[in-house]
């Protein structure tokens, strides 16, 4: 595989990429080629950074594609639209990068491009969200959580909570904050959750709605949720900075969130802890965005002619406020 050195080149495709999506000037100057190297080129097609959780999986990236590891990290932020997203994998096939790594806002839409990185000979791993494609071998790999299971933990903890309060018997209103309609992260969760909802014939889910993972718009809609309803018992953000705007919109009601109003999240993120501790987040399910070193070992494993795993969950805890002070300072995210 070839290896020419396409910093400079990489650098005036990004400045353009950005120019067109708004974030930078077009007026930036481009950096003059350099001399030929050995480094691996990978383009990485984020999400965006809507949340906690995203700026962690960058910098995971980020830390772990240096050039002191052998490779050149070509990044672009999707801003959450899967347009930018193909334009991007679509840049990476003219750059004849060595691997693309997608973070697909979304599971589908994706058919045509992929074929195009097949086409064009480039391994594409995925990670974080899955993709959903008629055929699977337009990607290598997938690395990130079990979306479905997290949802149904989210419902085990609060199983085993009422049991230890005394209420396993009342009748419990929930609301539900989902992420981006149609991401795996929000499918899997609503599954979970839903499944084992279906277990609980007193826990009754009397709204559900759309956030899109992102703080102020959740503060939005829980704040629409509580005009609408004066009996919610239970919150379940599908992220925890979803549970940040809903903790914010019930202290702006005058509720105590955490106690009058039990919260769940997901990610378990540093400020998911602080709450947990504050007594504002009962429970964060994580969500571990630390692919990073996954990736790369998978490359590598390419790169020596192996093969790897197609299917690969990265380790997945439950936190809550029984054990958030001791568990934070072990934190890296
Ligand atoms: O796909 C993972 C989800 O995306 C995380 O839970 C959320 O915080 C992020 O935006």
């Amino acid at each position: 595989m070839k290896r020419i050195c396409k910093v400079g080149l990489i650098f005036w495709l990004q400045i353009c990429f950005l120019a067109g999506c708004g974030v930078l000037k077009p007026t930036e100057i481009p950096a003059e080629p350099e001399a030929e190297n050995d480094l691996i080129v990978v383009g990485y097609a984020q999400v965006g950074s809507e949340s906690d959780w995203r700026l962690a999986n960058t910098e995971s990236f980020r830390s772990t594609f240096t050039e002191e590891n052998g490779f050149e990290l070509i990044f672009i932020d999707g801003q959450q639209k899967i347009e930018n997203q193909v334009k991007a994998l679509r840049n990476f096939i003219q750059l004849e990068v060595d691997y693309i790594v997608l973070a697909p806002v979304v599971e589908t839409g994706w058919d045509n491009v992929l074929s195009e990185v097949k086409a064009a000979n480039i391994p594409l791993i995925v990670s974080d969200r899955l993709v959903d494609v008629a055929d699977d071998s337009l990607y290598v790999a997938w690395v990130g959580g079990d979306f479905h299971k997290e949802g149904e933990n989210a419902i085990d903890w609060l199983n085993t909570y009422l049991e230890k309060q005394g209420r396993a018997d009342e009748e419990i209103n929930i609301v539900e904050l989902q992420g981006t309609l149609g991401a795996s992260a929000e499918i899997g969760r609503t599954q979970g959750i839903a499944r084992k909802l279906t277990e609980k014939p007193n826990y009754h889910l009397i709204a559900i709605e759309s956030a899109d993972f992102i703080q102020s718009k959740a503060r939005e809609v829980m704040s629409s949720f509580l005009q609408t309803y004066d009996d919610i018992d239970v919150v379940i953000a599908q992220n925890d900075n979803m549970a940040f705007g809903a903790i914010e919109a019930m202290k702006a009601a005058g509720k105590v969130p955490g106690k009058e109003i039990i919260v769940i999240s997901f990610d378990a993120v540093r400020a998911a802890f602080e709450a947990m501790i504050a007594g504002d987040l009962n429970v964060s399910v994580e969500c571990n965005p630390l692919h990073g070193p996954r990736v790369a070992e998978i490359i590598q494993k390419l790169e020596a002619g192996g093969t790897v795993e197609k299917i690969q969950y990265v380790p997945e805890e439950v936190f809550d406020q029984e054990n958030a002070a001791e568990r934070l300072p072990t934190r890296s995210y």
